[in-house]
């Protein structure tokens, strides 16, 4: 979603926030633009699109206008208005001497607005930032300090922000909020950064503040004053950012997916260790805070999360079940809020997000907390504000993740959960010894079975060439792998803008079969086990449709050879771990048909990485 970069120090501004800038495009945006300030001078510059068409701009300036030691920057994720110049952030107010960026989204914009106008503010834009904009400088009229005129007009906004504030008549200061969006200062020696995300600022800092909600920061070249919500001075506490800058290099690899899908294999690794040393050994969860008799009183599960971390948990519900027979079930975060749910102190919340920042999940797990339940947060960001409201963390260490379509994330995910499935049925009276055993053994095994497939991609490389050009796409599973054909479909339609979708595959029957023909093709997932042959019975009957069908299986029969018309082979696996298979293969198919399509493969349009907006 939107990004935020502000420096202030002896370098020049506009080449730091452009570059911390491009290091958020993975976030997802549709405008871009900067603020740098000088003695008494304020420069804007804002394009609508991609970061390159800002950039230009920026080129042809005279020197003069863009040589300034201090500056704000901003990637915008339209919310309120087209995304258009105007609408692009930095906003300002009348005179202009006041600059904001804003990630969020103030939410009584429209109460505020008409009492500014009465003062004369003059609206450009139809966002809702530029209310703040028109506020803090009404409050700086009044006060003569843009400290101050922050800290007043903060506590009549409502709704999420992180924002950073300059003012023409206070060049050597920036000032930074937030509330229910991130925001962090990195350290500097002479200098010091703002960012909304660590890789905008890692090349210059590994030390930074990460800012509370309610806080305000008062940001110089050579010091850094944080005042909470009384507006009182607090220590600041400056931590060291978990970030290598390498992370953010595509060590040779096209597109950052691509490198993201062939890191599994260590992904796996680092999940496991520590955690599942051999079959025989017990699993240790040392960040899990339930104590043995708190584990034993768990009589209920509630899995929340959004987009693919909801699959991951869709995959946590079968396997929790089927090794703990305690009950899950599994919401979008965005429909578990606003709403009764039932929960207490024996139910256990399981919050899944790769960023720790999606809203709704933040709500969901904010609402559920004040039903006494235990909140498990399963993250690949232990700095995020999710990992921050957890009882229990549990962190997935997937590295950053710079694609917008989760693909590792989700493999680290899927593993943190088998793990506490394990874990889970460890402390639990009647756990089945041998199964527990039978699945530890395989997890080991994923890393060379994930090699295998990875090491010899030519035949899907080839099913994704000769798919490509399709419309419409049925993805079809059942049992543990249903929520693998949701991915498989949630992949290629966030890349491809293919309409591709998931379904059961016994439910084929019950609507979706009268969309196929021979332009449709159909893809199953189809594991030895128990629903094999069920799953193949619907082949039969999408084939009778006339169907294109691309079986994805560990095993398929001669005499069913002839009823496909492709095929992707995984390594030999049990149906219950299979989806950690099984999905690669789904992520290596949306990857190469969005690449044969010519598609922006690592920034698809309209999709933020991390949506900090409910
Ligand atoms: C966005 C991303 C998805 C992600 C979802 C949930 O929509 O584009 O890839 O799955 O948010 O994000 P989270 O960080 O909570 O896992």
């Amino acid at each position: 979603m939107c990004g935020i970069v502000g420096y202030i120090g002896n370098k020049k501004a506009v080449d730091i926030i452009l570059k911390g800038l491009s290091y958020l495009e993975y976030r997802g945006y549709d405008s871009a633009g900067v603020a740098l300030i000088k003695k008494d001078k304020v420069n804007i510059f804002k394009a609508p699109g991609k970061l390159n068409n800002l950039c230009s701009i920026i080129s042809k300036e005279n020197e003069e206008n863009v040589n300034a030691n201090a500056g704000i920057g901003h990637t915008r994720w339209a919310t309120h208005g087209l995304p258009t110049e105007t609408n692009a952030h930095p906003h300002t107010c009348n005179c202009k001497s006041l600059t904001i960026v804003h990630n969020g989204i103030i939410e009584n914009y429209k109460d505020l607005k008409p009492n500014l106008e009465a003062k004369g503010c003059k609206f450009q834009s139809q966002t809702d930032t530029e209310v703040a904009a028109h506020l803090i400088a009404q409050e700086f009229e009044t006060h003569k300090d843009l400290l101050k005129a922050v800290q007043s007009a903060v506590k009549k906004l409502k709704g999420a922000y992180a924002f950073c504030v300059m003012h023409k008549s206070m060049p050597d200061r920036i000032i930074a909020a937030r509330k229910n969006a991130p925001l962090i200062i990195g350290v500097g020696d002479g200098e010091n950064f703002i960012a909304s995300d660590i890789p905008a600022i890692i090349e210059y800092t590994k030390k930074a503040i990460y800012l509370s909600d309610n806080q305000v920061a008062e940001v110089k070249t050579d010091s850094i004053k944080i005042y909470d919500e009384n507006d009182e001075l607090v220590a600041n506490k400056v931590e060291n950012l978990p970030f290598e800058p390498i992370a953010l290099s595509k060590m040779g690899y096209k597109h950052f997916m691509l490198k993201e899908i062939h890191e599994q294999p260590d992904v796996v690794r680092n999940v496991l260790f520590g955690k599942l040393h051999d079959a025989e050994a017990e699993v240790v969860l040392d960040s899990v805070r339930l104590n043995k008799e708190q584990l034993k009183k768990i009589n209920r599960i509630q899995i929340i999360a959004c987009g693919t971390s909801l699959h991951a948990g869709l995959v946590g519900k079968y396997v929790i079940e089927e090794l703990t027979k305690i009950p899950v079930d599994v919401e979008a975060s965005s429909e578990y809020i606003y709403r009764n749910t039932i929960a207490d102190e024996n139910t256990l919340v399981i919050g899944i997000s790769q960023s720790g920042e999606t809203a709704d999940t933040i709500t969901a797990i904010k609402q559920v907390k004040e039903k006494n339940s235990h909140v498990l947060i399963i993250t690949n960001r232990k700095d995020s504000a999710m990992a921050r409201l957890a009882d229990s963390l549990l962190p997935i260490n997937a590295g950053i993740e710079v694609s917008v379509a989760a693909t590792k994330s989700y493999m680290a995910q899927l593993l943190s959960v088998y793990l506490f499935a394990i874990f889970l049925a460890q402390n639990t009276e009647n756990a089945d010894e041998n199964a527990l055993q039978k699945i530890k053994k395989e997890l080991l095994t994923l890393p060379s079975k994930l090699e295998i497939i990875l090491n010899d991609t030519k035949n899907i490389k080839e099913i994704a060439k000769k798919y490509s050009s399709s419309k419409n796409f049925i993805f079809i599973a059942r049992g543990i792998n249903y929520p693998s054909a949701l991915e498989g479909a949630l992949k290629l339609k966030e890349i491809s803008y293919i309409n591709a979708t998931g379904y059961p595959a016994g439910e084929l029957k019950h609507g979706p079969i009268a969309m196929l023909d021979e332009t449709m093709p159909v893809l199953a997932i189809l594991n030895e086990g128990i629903v094999y042959d069920k799953v193949l019975s619907n082949c039969e009957e999408a084939k009778a449709r006339q169907a294109k069908l691309i079986g994805v299986t560990n095993f398929v029969d001669e005499k069913h050879k002839a009823l496909f018309d492709d095929i992707a082979i995984i390594p030999e696996i049990s149906d219950i771990v299979s989806p950690a298979l099984n999905i690669v293969i789904l992520q290596l198919l949306a990857y190469h048909i969005s690449e044969y399509l010519g598609k922006d493969v690592d920034q698809p349009r309209n999709l933020a990485k991390s949506v900090t907006v409910e």
